[in-house]
Formats: C-alpha cells, structure tokens, sequence
C-alpha cells in the first residue's frame, strides 16, 4: 500500500522557523514518513456504501476565548520559541472528505485541547492555571488543499476531571461552522466512563472517532500517529 499522507501546503499556513531541538529531521521530510493509509483514497464512487459521517459532538466550554498569536498547526511550538511543549508528541491528522469519498477543500479545521497538565488555553479552564504550560499553543488551524488533507503536530490528550482524554474540532466552509466534533483515544478506560464518548449512540460513528495512537515509524524520539479521517454529513458546494 503507497504511503498516502497529509503534506500541508507551505503556502496555507504559518511558517516556523526554529523547531524543537528534538527533531532533528526538517518537518517536511518528517511528513514524508508518515505511512498513513491510503484505504480511503480520492477517488468519488469508489465506495460501496456511504462513509460513516463523523458525529456531531458538543463543542464544550473551553473553545479559546482569546486566540493565542500563533495558530497555525503545530501546536508543539508557540511562535519562534525554542522549548517544545510537554506532552508525547502526535502527529493528529488524515482527510475531510463528504460521505461519497470527495475531498473537501479550502475548508479550516480547527482543533483545541487542554495541555499535559489538563490546562486549557481559556480565562475559565477548569485546570490548574498555574501548571498551565505556557509551551503549549493550545489551539491550532488547518487549511485543507485539493485532497482534503490536513496535520497538526500537537500532544496525545490527557484526561482532567469528568472527562476521557480527547482533541476537540471544528470544520469550518467559508467562515460557517459545518461540524464541531471530538476524538478520542482507542482503548482508554476512560472511554466507557465519559458522557460525551458515551452519547455517540452509533457503534461505527463511535468507532470512527475513537483512533489509535500508533508509534511512528522510524521516530527516535517517540512521536506517535493519529489518523482521523473527518467525514461531513453535508456535501458543500466546492468552490
Ligand atoms: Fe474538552
């Protein structure tokens, strides 16, 4: 199976110019390693039957109330700072795509999420505002190219009180907000103890959400893989 993989555009989001002292691979070639799979690939009519659609899921309390200056998507590297966020490092990305495989672009994918401390970037974060991890952007957007590819490098989720770990995400088509949903970690015991992962009735919808955080292969230094393939239940007029 060709490796088939988010490679954002350089021209669609920020650049950066220092990266983590960590990485020593220049993120492009980084994203070049990432096998994600290619079973869902761009082909309309390909598939037998619709794709499942990802569940719509409350957009919770701690979308930011303030945006961080830097926004773009990697959430591991506030601005040029030379100090990485604490956190084990994941590579969260895959396609948005409508129910019959189309790739849907120039749509923004937004994601946030609380840092290793349980701290969200927000004047209300439940969290312990001191721990908060000042390294940790927190929140983080993506434009997608022709093949509905996106990619964020962010931490694997933790969980804080009453919640399973999880990275929340927004769609968004030409500023209106199409799907606001969540994603979760496959075999967490939270899982079955969360509200939220809970009220996903449909069995394939949950399963859809619920991704595996894999090692990355060849990483010398841990990093993981998430690959979440983000299905809107609308077909946008493309533009
Ligand atoms: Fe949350």
């Amino acid at each position: 199976m060709p490796p088939n993989f988010p490679v954002p555009d350089p021209s669609l989001r920020q650049k950066k110019t220092i990266m983590p002292i960590s990485l020593h691979i220049p993120r492009r070639e980084l994203l070049r390693r990432l096998a994600w799979t290619s079973a869902l690939c761009a082909t309309p009519g390909l598939f037998a039957e619709e794709l499942t659609r990802t569940p719509r899921q409350t957009e919770g309390p701690f979308y930011p109330d303030r945006l961080p200056l830097d926004t773009d998507n990697d959430l591991l590297v506030v601005n040029d700072n030379t100090t990485p966020a604490v956190g084990e490092v994941t590579w969260l990305g895959g396609r948005l795509l409508t129910t019959n495989g189309s790739p849907v672009r120039n749509a923004t994918i937004e994601i946030w999420q609380c840092d290793n401390a349980g701290v969200y970037l927000h004047t209300r974060t439940g969290g312990d505002k001191a721990k908060r991890d000042a390294n940790f952007q927190g929140f983080g957007r993506f434009v997608t190219g022709s093949t509905g590819e996106y990619v964020f490098r962010t931490i694997k989720p933790v969980p804080y009180p009453g919640r399973t770990p999880h990275i929340h995400v927004a769609v968004k088509l030409r500023g209106r907000k199409e799907l606001v949903s969540q994603c979760y970690i496959k075999g967490h015991p939270g899982n079955a103890r969360d509200g939220v992962w809970r009220g996903i009735r449909d069995q394939r919808q949950r399963d859809s959400v619920t991704l595996d955080f894999a090692p990355l292969a060849g990483s010398r230094v841990g990093e993981l893989t998430a690959r979440w393939d983000i299905v809107l239940g609308t077909t946008p007029e493309l533009p």
